[in-house]
């Protein structure tokens, strides 16, 4: 069993906000005497982390993922509770600590944008007491990782949304750190660029065993790299195992829509016991659960002569969807 890279316990965060009466008499009596109220945005989560791992937060818009990661980077402080990230406490921002973890959000960005990536992934390196040497081996070794050998000397601002992003994560990722915060890191990207970052991301970690906690409203990016996800709603956790067993539950069922080559493989079908949602002649759905998926699918093809056989999921969006607005999964 690996170590927990990170121990959240009892986290609460709170956030003071203005209570401003609107129109001008609000306006003036906030002037002489301002009125905040706390509320309370995160409340007394617990989670546990192994290193290796990644995990994708879910959750609706405002559930409160961003500041989950925020806390776990140490840049704004907790209300409550206890937390370990990487045997340190991260509000206090030690070297040591911002050595080991990076964050990257799609929506923010670091490099700056007059100069070519090169010149910031250089000023990164210098931040991060890494020689010249050692930061050129790195930024060719990640830049042919990510294939943007090209832009690196192109300006910033002349650069396409999905190459940014790349050079945004070499810039990251050039002091090796051991556990990456990706806050919605495929944000507007086209497809294909989804799908190379991910590539990417997997490759990381299997290669450096990073630990990736990740927020993604992009469903494919929670499917194809988070067997543990942590469903977040209105600052709670709602649900926190495994994806597949997430979605067993929520959705325990698949529909098989069977064609049957005659009306007698039809009939016999019909009477054999399955579970029939529909009946259309020669084509039949049946309802199979998901548990004796494997089974049932070996007994209908052994013992009805078929035609075609069409397998029916709802959609992931639908099935996740559903869960994020739930108080209870
Ligand atoms: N500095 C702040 N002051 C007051 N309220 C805040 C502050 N930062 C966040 N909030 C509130 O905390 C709640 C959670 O915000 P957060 O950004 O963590 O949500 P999120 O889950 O990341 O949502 P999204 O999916 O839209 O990114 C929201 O209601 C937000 O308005
Ligand atoms: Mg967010």
């Amino acid at each position: 069993m690996s170590e927990n890279i990170i121990q959240v316990s009892n986290l609460s965060k709170s956030f003071d906000i203005s209570t401003k009466q609107p129109g001008l008499k609000g306006t003036l009596k906030h002037f002489f005497k301002r009125e905040t109220k706390s509320i309370e945005i995160i409340k007394n989560i617990n989670f546990e982390i192994k290193k290796g791992e990644i995990v994708g937060f879910l959750g609706a818009n405002g559930a409160g993922k961003t500041t989950i990661l925020k806390i776990l980077c140490g840049l704004i402080y907790p209300s409550g509770g206890k937390l370990s990230v990487a045997g340190n406490l991260p509000y206090k921002r030690k070297s040591n600590f911002l050595k080991n973890i990076t964050l990257i959000m799609g929506q923010k960005q670091q490099l700056i944008w007059d100069l070519p990536p090169i010149e910031s992934f250089y000023l990164n390196a210098a931040i991060y007491d890494i020689e010249q040497t050692e930061a050129k081996k790195r930024i060719k070794e990640l830049s042919d990782m990510l294939e943007i050998e090209k832009e690196l000397y192109v300006p910033v601002r002349k650069l396409s949304l999905g190459q940014r992003m790349k050079a945004e994560l070499l810039a990251a990722l050039i002091h090796r750190p051991n556990i990456l915060f990706l806050d919605e890191p495929t944000l507007g990207l086209d497809i294909n660029a989804q799908r190379n970052l991910r590539k990417f991301l997997q490759i990381y970690n299997k290669q450096t065993n990073a630990t990736i906690c990740l927020t993604s409203h992009y469903m494919k990016d929670i499917t194809s790299l988070c067997k543990r996800v942590i469903c977040i709603h209105e600052g709670c956790i709602t649900y926190d195992g495994k994806l597949n067993k997430l979605l067993k539950k929520i959705s325990p069922v698949k529909d098989v829509l069977i064609v049957c080559k005659t009306d007698k493989d039809a009939i016999k079908l019909s009477n054999s016991g399955f579970v029939i949602k529909n009946k259309n002649q020669k084509e039949i759905t049946i309802t199979i659960k998901k548990d004796t998926f494997k089974s049932a699918l070996n007994e209908i093809l052994n013992k009805f002569d078929i035609e075609d056989l069409y397998i029916n999921e709802p959609p992931i969006d639908e099935i996740i969807g559903n869960i994020l607005v739930k108080k209870k999964v």
